[in-house]
């Protein structure tokens, strides 16, 4: 089986095949992610409230990344490890740096960090330094406060309209894989037939290059939060850990994940 690489999500994106990105934070989930069908990665900060046990992804640290970037890589050799900076560590670019210097080299092939604005300075310094980057727009949990709660994004027609220029912006400033979460369907569709690099959705309809979810929530765990709409528990169908994964990235590369019901109109 191929090893991901960077240029190989663009290249999967004009051969049409789906990508499909899962969460995950140690090296055993790594290993069956890894032998199942997943072909990215994300050692997500989300891994403040489904390991940590915390409310919102804002107290995850730098030092707990690198920790489980550094867990994952050694149980994963051939999907695509992506790095998420945790909230208030890519605030400048040089501070960005420092801390994905520390994921490449815990064994991340690409970070990634929410919002575009001040963030696409950063987004050019990191890729100009060989740092891979993927870029996140739409219901950024590190907004939490901005936004009130975790609410769909781009729902009237000026959000919309920014979220259009901004997933532009991102990857105009380098970024090489955009994720779109929590908007509606009909949008991240528009959005990935105007961008030039490869979307992956959660919560963003079947429009989208690829999908993502958390492991947790494919898992069907109770991990204390309230379940968005778009989660869906494989675990039913799939019938063992293995198998729920499995049917996970066989869903997604059908186009039967997600559908209606598991997107916002
Ligand atoms: O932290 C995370 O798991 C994420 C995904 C939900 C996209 O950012
Ligand atoms: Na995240």
């Amino acid at each position: 089986q191929k090893r991901w690489t960077v240029p190989m999500l663009g290249e999967a994106r004009a051969a049409g095949r789906k990508l499909v990105m899962l969460t995950s934070y140690d090296a055993s989930f790594a290993r069956v992610l890894d032998d199942n069908g997943i072909d990215l990665i994300l050692i997500g900060d989300s891994l403040g409230m489904v390991v940590q046990g915390f409310d919102s992804t804002l107290p995850v640290r730098v030092d707990d990344i690198a920790y489980h970037t550094a867990a994952v890589a050694r149980g994963a050799t051939r999907a695509l490890k992506i790095a998420d900076f945790p909230f208030g560590s890519d605030g400048s670019a040089l501070e960005a740096h420092a801390a994905a210097v520390r994921f490449i080299q815990a064994g991340a092939s690409m970070v990634k960090l929410e919002g575009a604005g001040h963030k696409l300075e950063t987004i050019r310094y990191l890729v100009e330094r060989e740092i891979p980057v993927c870029a996140h727009l739409g219901l950024t949990p590190q907004s939490v406060h901005r936004f009130g709660g975790f609410k769909v994004q781009g729902r009237e027609d000026a959000a919309a309209a920014k979220l259009c220029e901004d997933a532009l912006a991102v990857a105009d400033a380098g970024a090489a894989l955009l994720v779109l979460e929590g908007v509606p369907a009909a949008l991240a569709s528009r959005i990935t037939a105007a961008s030039p690099i490869p979307t992956i959705g959660i919560g963003a309809g079947s429009g989208c290059d690829g999908q993502v979810l958390v492991l947790h929530d494919l898992l069907g765990l109770d991990t204390g939060h309230r379940k968005p709409k778009f989660v869906k528990d494989f675990l039913v169908e799939g019938g063992s850990v293995a198998g729920a994964i499995r049917a996970y990235a066989d869903a997604v590369r059908d186009g039967r994940f997600p559908d209606a019901e598991h997107a916002y109109a």
